[in-house]
Order: structure tokens, then sequence, then C-alpha cells
């Protein structure tokens, strides 16, 4: 079987683009003089914190780490693993979590405790995309970009089994 392709455009370029500026001048205002640590999800949150990086006009670090909920597929396996770790120390430091994503909510809840465990100042959270009717944990998403419905979703960072992530915009994945 062929695996399945990317189907209706949910949020196109302009869109994106757009929207990640405006998100960016709100954390500029927020985190401003803040030297905060922008902290990427691997790999779906690449393209979203490259550009986001780029709207905000002060000093920051960059850095990333790597997470599995999911095995492959669009299935969820209920369980959250850190698969590597950040490079830098972000004791005492303003920390912005990055995703392209929050389902279920059970990624985000978990980085964000291993997170506050290191006492930075602050966690905040950024998505890119909350499909907010999947949610299974209480989980404060600081900013977020476009809500969505429960549809599959690929493109801008976001795969299915390592598929599509170089695509422009974000589409629903085909028969879903
Ligand atoms: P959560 O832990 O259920 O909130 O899932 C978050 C993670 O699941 C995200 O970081 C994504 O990697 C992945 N994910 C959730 N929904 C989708 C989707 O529609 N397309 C691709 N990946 C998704
Ligand atoms: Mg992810």
């Amino acid at each position: 079987m062929p695996p399945p392709r990317p189907g209706r455009v949910l949020v196109g370029e302009d869109e994106l683009a757009a929207r990640v500026a405006e998100l960016g001048r709100a954390i500029a205002r927020d985190y401003a003089g803040a030297n905060p640590v922008l902290v990427g999800v691997l790999q779906g949150a690449v393209p979203f914190v490259a550009d986001l990086m780029r709207e905000l006009p002060f000093d920051l670090t960059v850095d990333f780490l790597r997470a599995s909920s999911y095995g492959s597929g669009t299935d969820s396996s209920g369980t959250v693993r850190l698969l590597s770790d950040l490079t830098v120390d972000i004791e005492g430091r303003s920390v912005l979590l990055v995703d392209d994503i929050v389902d279920t909510g059970l990624t985000l809840t978990m980085l964000k405790r291993m997170l506050e465990a290191r006492r930075p100042l602050s966690v905040k959270t950024c998505v890119l995309l909350d499909k907010r009717g999947r949610r299974a944990t209480e989980v404060a998403v600081d900013y977020v970009g476009f809500p969505i419905p429960d549809v599959f979703v690929v493109g801008y960072g976001l795969d299915y089994d390592g598929l599509y992530r170089n695509l422009p915009y974000v589409a629903a994945l085909d028969a879903t």
C-alpha cells in the first residue's frame, strides 16, 4: 500500500507567515529584555522555530530536545519519552517551549514539568496548531497559532511516518 498523501490545505503559506509574525510580536512584547531560551521539540517544531525566532528582535538562545509520543502512523501510544536532551542550562532562564501541535497535551505536560524541575525563572508554551477537542490533560498553552479540527495534519514540520515535513503549508492527510 502506498502511504496516504497530503490532501486539503488547512493553513496556507501566507496565512502561516502572517500568524507567525503576529505570534512573534506578542512574544517580543512579553519577553523584551528577558534573554529567553526557545526550546523547540524535534523534529516537528523545526520550521516553526526557524520562522518564529526570526521575528524576535532581541538576544535569545535556541535549543532543541527530542521527545516521542507516537510510534509510526497516526496512532498515539499514550506515553512520552525524552529521546534527546537540551545542551544548555536553563536554571534562572525564561523558557519558551515551542512545539508544532498540541493534541492530547501529554507531550507538552510532560516536557513542561521536566523543564520546570530545572529551576528556570519561567516556562511558557507556544504551539502552532491546537487540536482543542482532543485534550486528555489540562495544559495551559500560552501562545497558539491556529485552533484546528480533529484531523491528522502534515506539513510545515508535521509528518506522517516521517514524510511531508517539508511542505510549506499545513494539509489534512488524505482519507482522514
Ligand atoms: P500530544 O502529546 O498528544 O499532545 O501530541 C503531540 C505530538 O503528537 C506532536 O508533537 C506531534 O508530533 C504529534 N501529532 C499530534 N497530532 C498530529 C497530527 O495531526 N499530525 C502530525 N503529528 C501529530
Ligand atoms: Mg512532535
